[in-house]
């Protein structure tokens, strides 16, 4: 069975496959290329659902206030790190979408636009999930006992199950078909 830190390891590892699938139609939309609206719209999808529901949200929910009562500070100390960047990441993924609908609707600027934002994005979560994995995982797996840890498996299974059945395997699998049809 795997531990809290790394099912959430392993979803960055997809959230990562997405970033680069991202990054690889901005360059053509940077290039002037036309990109499917349908395809932006998954993208969006994913993001939404995989990256900030489920994955965000299993750690807003519940490791990073287990953190905290294990003694890592919320105010001024890691915590609050990633909590500001999830909600920086958020709204650069509002923008992306209505970006995203100007795009669909034929707006000439909106496709560089989508770029643009999506460049950020990539940017940010690159960075957040770097920090993620090697300093605030790290110091999970130090001060988390066995039985918080029994506890947080619980609780991600239960987020799973309340997104729906299937949902996580889904979203794998975009994942995937995302990287194939776009990563450079
Ligand atoms: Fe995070
Ligand atoms: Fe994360």
């Amino acid at each position: 069975m795997p531990t809290p830190v790394e099912i959430l390891k392993h979803e960055h590892r997809i959230i990562e496959r997405v970033l680069g699938a991202l990054s690889g139609v901005s360059q053509r939309l940077e290039s002037g290329e036309h990109v499917p609206p349908e395809a932006l719209s998954s993208f969006l999808d994913f993001i939404r659902t995989f990256a900030d529901r489920c994955h965000h949200g299993k750690e807003e929910t519940h490791l990073f206030p287990a953190l905290e009562q294990r003694g890592i500070p919320r105010e001024g100390g890691p915590i609050g790190v990633m909590l500001h960047e999830h909600e920086l990441g958020r709204g650069l993924v509002a923008e992306l979408a209505r970006t995203a609908d100007a795009y669909r609707q034929g707006e000439p600027s909106a496709g560089p636009r989508f770029a643009e934002i999506a460049r950020q994005y990539i940017e940010l979560l690159a960075q957040h999930i770097q920090k993620e994995d090697n300093i605030l995982f790290q110091m999970a797996e130090q001060v988390l006992d066995e039985e918080t840890k029994a506890r947080l498996e619980r609780a991600f299974q239960q987020a799973e199950e309340e997104l729906g059945a299937g949902t996580h395997e889904h979203f794998e699998r975009v994942a995937a078909s995302l990287e194939q049809a776009w990563a450079t």
